[in-house]
C-alpha cells in the first residue's frame, strides 16, 4: 500500500478548510479569530507545527505569540525525555486556567506525547477541557477535526496507530523567511533501545527526491538562504524508494540549485555516515561544513546495549577521513549519560572520545526511561545524583572544549547568514558560521537575513565576537 496520502483524501481536507473559515466568520463578526501554536523538541517536530499553522492560516486563524487571549491554543509535543513531557503537562495546568476565564478557548495537543496510548487516556481522563488531541499519523486531518468542534462537538480525538503517511501539498506557514527546514524523511527504523521515536513516528519513509528539490527551488527563489535537510536518519535516506536515489545525491542535486544559499542537514546515525557522504560535503560548496553526528557514548559495550550498531573504531574512522577530507569541518553531537548497565568506568570512555573529536558543542542528556522501550526493563543501579554529577563532569568537559575550538577561530574571515538582534550585546546582530558557531558583530550596512563576511576578533565559550570586513 502507498504510503502517500491520496489526493482526494488531500482535497477533502481542503473542503473542510473552506468549511471552517464560514463558520469562523459567522462565529468572529468583530476580530479575527487568534490561535497560539507552540511546537515542542526537534526541528521535525517544528516543521509539523509550521503545517498546522498553514492549515489554521487558510481557515481564517491569525497566530499570537502567547497562549493567553487566544482563541485556540495547540501545544504540538515532544516524547523524548520524560522532562519535556512534564514541561507540557505544567504548561497545560497554566492553559486550563485560561479556559476557566475564556471558556471558549480551544485546546488541542498533537504530536508525539499523545501518539502513546498511554499518555492519550490520562489526558482523556484528566484533562477535560482538551477539545482536541491528535496523533503524529493524522496531521493533515486537522481540518476535519477542527470543523467538528466548530460545529460544536466537546472533544475529538484521533491518535490512529500507523506505520506511517506521507502527506503532500499541506499548505505552510514558515516561521522564518530566510532559514526554513524542509524535511525528506519520516519515521525511523533504527530502535535504539532507549527511544521513543520510532514508536510514536512509525516507519522510515523518504519524501520523493523532485518533490523535496522543487520545495527547495521555490523556497530558493523566494529568497531563503539557509535550508536545513530533516530526517531522523537523512543517512538512509531513499533506502525505501525504488529509484536509485541516496542522500548523496540529493545533496549534489540540491547543491546545483542556483543561488546564493547554504545547505545543512541533520540528524546523520554514523552508522550510515559513508565516506561517498564526507567526499559530497567536501565537494559540494553550498553545503555547511558542520556535521552533527550523535555518538551518544564512548563505550562499545553500552552502544551495543543501546543498539546503535557502530563501534567507537568506525565513528572515529569517519571523523578522522572528514577532517582530512575537510581540515576546518565541525563535529557536534549528542551523549546519553547513565544508560542502564553503564559504569563510570564506561563514561570515562565517553570523556576520552570528548576529548579525542574535539566537538564544537554538545547536547548532553541524563538516560530517561521511555515506557515501551527496550532499556525501560533493563536493570538500572546507578542513582540519579550520580548521574547528575557524571554530567557535570562532562559539562565541564565540553566547555574547556569549546573554548578552545572557538578560539581557534581568532584572526579569521568567516562567512555568517545574521539570523537575529543580539540578545547580550546591545547594537549587535547575531548569526552562524558555515561551521554553526555563534557570531555576534555591531551591523550598519546589513541586516537580519543577510550573509556578510567577517574577520573574528574575539572568542568566548558561548560565541565568537567580530567585525564586518569591508567589501
Ligand atoms: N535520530 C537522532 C536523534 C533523535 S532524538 C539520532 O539518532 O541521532 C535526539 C537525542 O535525544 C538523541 O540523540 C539522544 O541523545 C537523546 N535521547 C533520545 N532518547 C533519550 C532518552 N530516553 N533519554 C535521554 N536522552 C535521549
Ligand atoms: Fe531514536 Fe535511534 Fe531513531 Fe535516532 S536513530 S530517532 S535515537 S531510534
Ligand atoms: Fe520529540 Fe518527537 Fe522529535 S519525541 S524529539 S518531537 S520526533
Amino acid at each position: 500500500m502507498s504510503k502517500l496520502v491520496l489526493k482526494q483524501e488531500i482535497l477533502e481536507q481542503e473542503q473542510y478548510i473552506l468549511k471552517c473559515k464560514n463558520l469562523l466568520q459567522k462565529q468572529f463578526v468583530h476580530k479575527n479569530p487568534v490561535c497560539y501554536v507552540h511546537s515542542y523538541g526537534c526541528q521535525g517536530n517544528v516543521a509539523d507545527g509550521e503545517k498546522i499553522k498553514g492549515m489554521l492560516s487558510k481557515m481564517g486563524y491569525g497566530f499570537s505569540d502567547k497562549a493567553e487571549g487566544s482563541d485556540m491554543v495547540i501545544f504540538n509535543t515532544c516524547a523524548v525525555r520524560e522532562k519535556a513531557q512534564n514541561r507540557v503537562l505544567g504548561n497545560l495546568g497554566m492553559l486550563i486556567h485560561y479556559k476557566d476565564k475564556n471558556p471558549n478557548m480551544i485546546i488541542g495537543l498533537c504530536g508525539c506525547m499523545v501518539q502513546q496510548e498511554h499518555v492519550a487516556n490520562k489526558i482523556k481522563k484528566r484533562f477535560l477541557g482538551v477539545n482536541l488531541v491528535f496523533g503524529t499519523h493524522v496531521l493533515h486531518k486537522l481540518p476535519e477535526m477542527v470543523y467538528k468542534i466548530l460545529e460544536g462537538q466537546k472533544r475529538v480525538y484521533d491518535t490512529t496507530e500507523s506505520d506511517g503517511v506521507i502527506a503532500e501539498g499541506l499548505p505552510i506557514v514558515r516561521d522564518s523567511k530566510f532559514k526554513a527546514s524542509v524535511p525528506i524523511s519520516y519515521g525511523c527504523n533504527n530502535f535504539c533501545t532507549y527511544c521513543i521515536v520510532p514508536y510514536v513516528r512509525g516507519r522510515e519513509r523518504s519524501r520523493d527526491m523532485d518533490v523535496v528539490y522543487n520545495e527547495v527551488k521555490d523556497l530558493v527563489k523566494s529568497g531563503c538562504k539557509e535550508i536545513t535537510l530533516l530526517g531522523q536518519n537523512v543517512n538512509s535516506y531513499g533506502n525505501d524508494l525504488d529509484s536509485n536515489v541516496n542522500f548523496s545525491k540529493l545533496l549534489r542535486e540540491i547543491n546545483d540549485i542556483d543561488g546564493d544559499f547554504r545547505i545543512r542537514f541533520m540528524t546523520s546515525h554514523p552508522k550510515d555516515a559513508t565516506k561517498e557522504l564526507i567526499d559530497t560535503m567536501a565537494s559540494c560548496e553550498k553545503v555547511c561544513k558542520h556535521l552533527h553526528l550523535p555518538v551518544q557514548c564512548g563505550s562499545d559495550k553500552i552502544l551495543k546495549a543501546m543498539n546503535r550498531k557502530y563501534n567507537t573504531k568506525q565513528y572515529m574512522e569517519i571523523v578522522n577521513y572528514a577532517r582530512e577530507k575537510m581540515p576546518n569541518i565541525s563535529f557536534t553531537s549528542d551523549i546519553i549519560v547513565g544508560f542502564p548497565g553503564e559504569t563510570y568506568e564506561d563514561f570515562k570512555l565517553t570523556l576520552e572520545l570528548v576529548k579525542k573529536v574535539k566537538y564544537s558543542s554538545l547536547f548532553m542528556f541524563i538516560y530517561s526511561p521511555r515506557k515501551g522501550t527496550k532499556a525501560e526493563l533493563m536493570d538500572d543501579f546507578i542513582p540519579k545524583e550520580e548521574k547528575s554529577k557524571w554530567l557535570m563532569e562532562l559539562i565541564d568537559c565540553q566547555n574547556d572544549i569549546s573554548e578552545m575550538a572557538h578560539d581557534e577561530y581568532v584572526g579569521n574571515i568567516e562567512k555568517v547568514l545574521f539570523d537575529d538582534i543580539s540578545k547580550t550585546n546591545e547594537g549587535m546582530l547575531s548569526g552562524w558560521t558555515d561551521s554553526h558557531l555563534v557570531v555576534e558583530c555591531k551591523c550598519d550596512k546589513i541586516k537580519v537575513g543577510e550573509f556578510a563576511d567577517v574577520l573574528i576578533t574575539k572568542a568566548h565559550r558561548m560565541a565568537l565576537i567580530g567585525e564586518l570586513t569591508t567589501k
